[in-house]
């Protein structure tokens, strides 16, 4: 049996306005009884401030998509951690695929991104996940691994305090979700390399990212090592977002 609670996370990605996200947040928040698993918001930086404003004495947790992998200087357009931690952030999202493809981001970046935020008493959640090329190809291992031990080189000390979101990303934005058993088998994988590096990878959430909606959640979430969700379209629909927390609970 393990110790983790769930995690279920929305990914807002470029998506809200002060309005809309007044109106999600309190869809969220009139739901919550009967909600036992951890939950988080990540919304663009620009409304960080209105999501500690909003959720200040609720337990749901904001998140931010993206930090600097600097902490402080002559990076334009960039937000540092401890920036963050003055909106009273608790997660980051680190290396997403959208970043890996749209903006470079390499593993090693992705590793300092997540120590970074570790530093700043932030928690990285850090994306891992093959495209359908490499999956066809048989290489979803190696993407997933080859991604993670970059982490794990640079965060070894303190591995145990990140989370991992698997997000094929071949199932993002497609309505095309992995089966809860090919999400466990790349689950277990991460488990298994998480092993070897800390006797505390038990205390990790794994978290799954990929088309996840309110009809799939529960089959997913009944997987060993599906610890959660990292949600992008159906988090925006308060109604369906609070269905995922219930299935999580
Ligand atoms: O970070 C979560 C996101 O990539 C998943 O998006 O719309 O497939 O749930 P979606």
């Amino acid at each position: 049996m393990t110790m983790r609670s769930k995690l279920m996370v929305g990914n807002w990605k470029m998506n809200g306005s002060l309005a809309a996200n007044a109106s999600l947040l309190s869809d969220i928040l009139a739901g919550m009884a009967g909600v036992t698993c951890r939950a988080a918001v990540c919304s663009p930086f620009v409304y960080l401030p209105q999501l500690q404003v909003l959720l200040a004495g609720s337990s749901v947790a904001s998140g931010a998509q993206d930090v600097s992998m600097h902490e402080s200087g002559a990076f334009t357009g960039e937000v540092s951690a401890s920036m963050l931690r003055d909106f009273g952030v608790r997660f980051a999202i680190v290396g997403h695929s959208e970043r890996r493809q749209y903006h470079g981001e390499t593993d090693a970046q992705v590793a300092a991104k997540a120590q970074r935020a570790l530093a700043a008493g932030i928690t990285p959640i850090v994306c891992v996940g093959e495209s359908l090329v490499e999956r066809e190809a048989g290489q979803t291992e190696a993407v997933v691994k080859r991604q993670l031990a970059a982490v794990i080189h640079a965060n070894g000390h303190c591995i145990s305090e990140i989370v991992v979101a698997y997000e094929p990303v071949w199932a993002i934005g497609t309505g095309r979700t992995a089966t809860p058993e090919m999400a466990q088998q790349v689950h277990a994988v991460l488990r298994s390399q998480l092993q070897a590096a800390t006797a505390h990878a038990d205390r990790v959430s794994i978290l799954y990212g990929g088309s996840m909606n309110a009809a799939n959640a529960a089959e997913l979430l009944a997987q060993p090592d599906v610890d959660g969700g990292l949600i992008g379209g159906a988090a925006l629909k308060g109604p369906d977002f609070l269905c995922m927390l219930q299935a999580a609970s």
